[in-house]
């Protein structure tokens, strides 16, 4: 896959005369990327981007993000779209094949899901091996990756077959090995998945059901959580994915990579945002504490964040965030719990925080975790598992890009340069002669 060339940059480095023609490749949408991979053969230097704020580290088909436009298309649909009429099955369908399904598509694949939720037996008694307090995360992580010691027989990366067997199997399973983790950490037994229900109406069967009486499954939590797994689903090259993708180019196993992003996604940066928005709500108690908390946000040295608030891309609304927002009230008002304190607070500490110059110079906006631990708290799921739940839906991405980049045929080794600052050549010098 290569980006047209129409132009090139020339870069010349004033000292030595010498120069490079970068070409400058162009997609179909947004902007173009300066070709670079002559530049130290020509001129002797890297360039140099921590955190890549600038940096296209692939090209891609699958998500497209305008981040001062809040603009949020898969596979070309916008999100506003899809949360409106798609399905999650319907949207991993899209993201992983590229086209919207027809019926008979989608019926093909939701099967091909439906027939892999169940875990191998062994496998499940891995959870007793983990402390009943462990996060979930951390035994999502572990047993994804466990999951190369079971499936050997589609770890041929190479073999289109075996990478859509993979597809389905972690798609189908990331919910069992997630109620699984809960289930183990409040010391209840495992409840197998039910192949009868939709994909989030059996997270919530396999979360909460309990043998010892039939499970009453509330249509408004598993629309909700329906429509929270389209909006998490993918976010083009975002720190999870990137990691799933450098993890994927070594020829790591497909389950290693996954369990990489699982990995990555924890952090509070990132993922495990939604949990810590709903601790940073509790901790700031009532809107009379705002404005500490907003000062709090504004010390460098407190090293508190607004958490939720803020993108690397959107310097915008987060379309997801806006349509979490309005779901919020209608998922409350249909639970009959309108009076939400700890939405209302969020409202406020919103209205508050984009009136303020600090967040307001920087583009701070509220990201999708914002307002999404409000809606998991709703419909009863615990905070320990909200980025779990975040992980289920972004398993669909994971797996899009890493299918994306194995395909591939001029796939490389991810292998980044550095700038080096540390000590100069220096010769070993014996212990008796160090001061
Ligand atoms: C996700 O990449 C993706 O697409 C991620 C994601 C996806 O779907 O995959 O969208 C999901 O991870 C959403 C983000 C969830 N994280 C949080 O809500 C944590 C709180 N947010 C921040 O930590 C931060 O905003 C980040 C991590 C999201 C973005 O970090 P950047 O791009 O490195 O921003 P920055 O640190 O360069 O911030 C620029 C300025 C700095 O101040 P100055 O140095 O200019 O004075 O804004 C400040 C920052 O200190 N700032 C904040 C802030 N976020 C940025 N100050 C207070 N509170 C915040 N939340």
């Amino acid at each position: 896959m290569t980006g047209k060339t129409e132009t090139t940059f020339e870069l010349t480095d004033s000292a030595s005369g010498r120069s490079s023609q970068l070409p400058v490749r162009t997609g179909t949408i947004g902007p173009a990327a300066l070709d670079i991979a002559a530049l130290h053969k020509d001129l002797g230097v890297f360039t140099y981007d921590p955190g890549f704020g600038a940096t296209a580290a692939t090209e891609s088909r699958i998500t497209y993000i305008d981040g001062d436009a809040g603009v949020l298309l898969y596979r070309g649909y916008p999100i506003e779209q899809l949360a409106e009429r798609s399905s999650f099955m319907e949207v991993a369908y899209l993201l992983l094949l590229g086209e919207l399904p027809t019926s008979r598509q989608l019926e093909e694949f939701t099967g091909n899901i439906r027939y892999h939720t169940m875990l191998n037996e062994t496998l499940l008694r891995f959870f007793n091996g983990f402390h009943h307090n462990a996060h979930p995360m951390a035994m999502v992580s572990a047993v994804v990756a466990s999951m190369s010691a079971f499936y050997h027989d589609t770890m041929d990366i190479h073999n289109p077959r075996h990478r859509e067997i993979f597809s389905h199997r972690i798609i189908a399973k990331l919910p069992t090995i997630a109620a699984a983790a809960h289930k183990h950490s409040v010391g209840q037994p495992f409840i197998y998945p039910r192949n009868d229900l939709d994909y989030a109406a059996n997270v919530l069967h396999m979360v909460f059901a309990v043998p010892c009486e039939p499970y009453k499954l509330d249509p408004i939590a598993s629309e909700a959580l329906d429509l929270l797994f389209i909006l998490h689903a993918d976010h083009e090259q975002n720190a999870s994915t990137s990691t799933v993708r450098l993890a994927g180019s070594t020829g790591a196993n497909p389950y290693a990579a996954i369990s990489a992003g699982v990995s990555a996604l924890w952090g509070p940066a990132h993922g495990g945002a939604n949990e810590a928005v709903l601790a940073m709500l509790e901790q700031i108690g009532s809107a009379d504490n705002i404005p500490k908390y907003l000062a709090m946000a504004k010390d460098k040295s407190s090293h508190f964040r607004l958490m939720g608030f803020g993108h690397r891309v959107y310097k915008n609304f987060d379309p997801r965030a806006k349509i979490i927002r309005a779901m919020c009230h209608k998922v409350l008002a249909r639970l009959g719990r309108s009076d939400n304190p700890l939405f209302e607070l969020a409202l406020r500490l919103e209205e508050i925080a984009l009136k303020d110059e600090y967040f307001v110079s920087r583009k701070l906006y509220p990201n999708v975790d914002f307002y999404s631990g409000v809606i998991y708290s709703a419909i009863g799921i615990p905070r320990s598992m909200f980025t779990v739940m975040f992980a289920i839906a972004r398993t669909v991405g994971w797996v899009a890009h890493w299918q994306e980049m194995i395909s591939d045929p001029l796939m490389r080794i991810g292998r980044p340069r550095q700038l080096y600052t540390g000590p100069t050549r220096r010769d070993y010098l014996e212990i008796a002669k160090r001061a």
